[in-house]
């Protein structure tokens, strides 16, 4: 088997990975496990918090690192809450304060269209040159009114209007099947196949 340190220790994240790569063959180690901490996301795009999170776990750990960065964009915030959405409404990070924010700065405003994205980073050492890069994106749009008792963080007030249900109205299975996080993954284990780690 190949070790491949996550670059998070978020129990729900490794039980994901895990179950994702060990059929190709990858043992997944939360970088906690290994004593390492995570590390700050500063950037002002996905795509460099996440490439930064998997640079500094495979860094520390002298393994290939995986990294994720998440979040809700609205088009009629120029993108907000982006890569500010688990703190949108300040600390410490509260999913109802960040929602009642949201709903908030779209008071008065029509034009609800929003998409999660996620981007996933699999650096096979520190200084990978050729960082494998796989995003999915989840279009719907934002609701006032809370739906459902599922998901979490916007789930309540995301809602994909082809199905007509909320993020939090989704068994999970079926989330993950639709879902940004769901597609970056499935799009990661394709290139994984096309160039194995080892
Ligand atoms: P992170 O990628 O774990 O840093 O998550 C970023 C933040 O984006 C989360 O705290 C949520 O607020 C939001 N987010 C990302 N994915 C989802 C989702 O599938 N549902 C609801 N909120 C999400």
């Amino acid at each position: 088997m190949q070790k491949l340190v996550l670059a998070s220790n978020n129990p729900g994240k490794l039980r994901e990975f895990r179950r994702l790569l060990e059929p190709l063959g990858i043992t997944v180690i939360a970088q906690s496990e290994l004593g390492n901490p995570e590390t700050e996301e500063p950037h002002p795009t996905f795509i460099e918090n996440a490439l930064a999170k998997a640079r500094h776990a495979s860094q520390l750990a002298h393994l290939p690192a995986l990294a994720d960065d998440s979040g809700i964009c609205v088009a009629a915030l120029g993108g907000a809450p982006g890569v500010l959405s688990a703190r949108y409404a300040g600390e410490p990070k509260s999913d109802t304060r960040n929602n009642a924010k949201l709903i908030a700065d779209l008071a008065g405003i029509t034009h609800r269209d929003a998409h999660y994205t996620c981007v996933l980073v699999l650096v096979r050492h520190a200084d990978d040159p050729e960082p494998m890069i796989a995003e999915g994106v989840w279009d719907g749009v934002v609701i006032d009114t809370p739906r459902g008792a599922g998901g979490f963080g916007y789930d309540p007030h995301f809602l994909d209007p082809g199905f007509g249900l909320t993020g939090a109205e989704f068994p999970l299975e079926e989330k993950n099947e639709i879902s940004h996080r769901g597609k970056a993954m499935r799009l990661l284990i394709e290139r994984l196949r096309q160039r194995p780690l080892g």
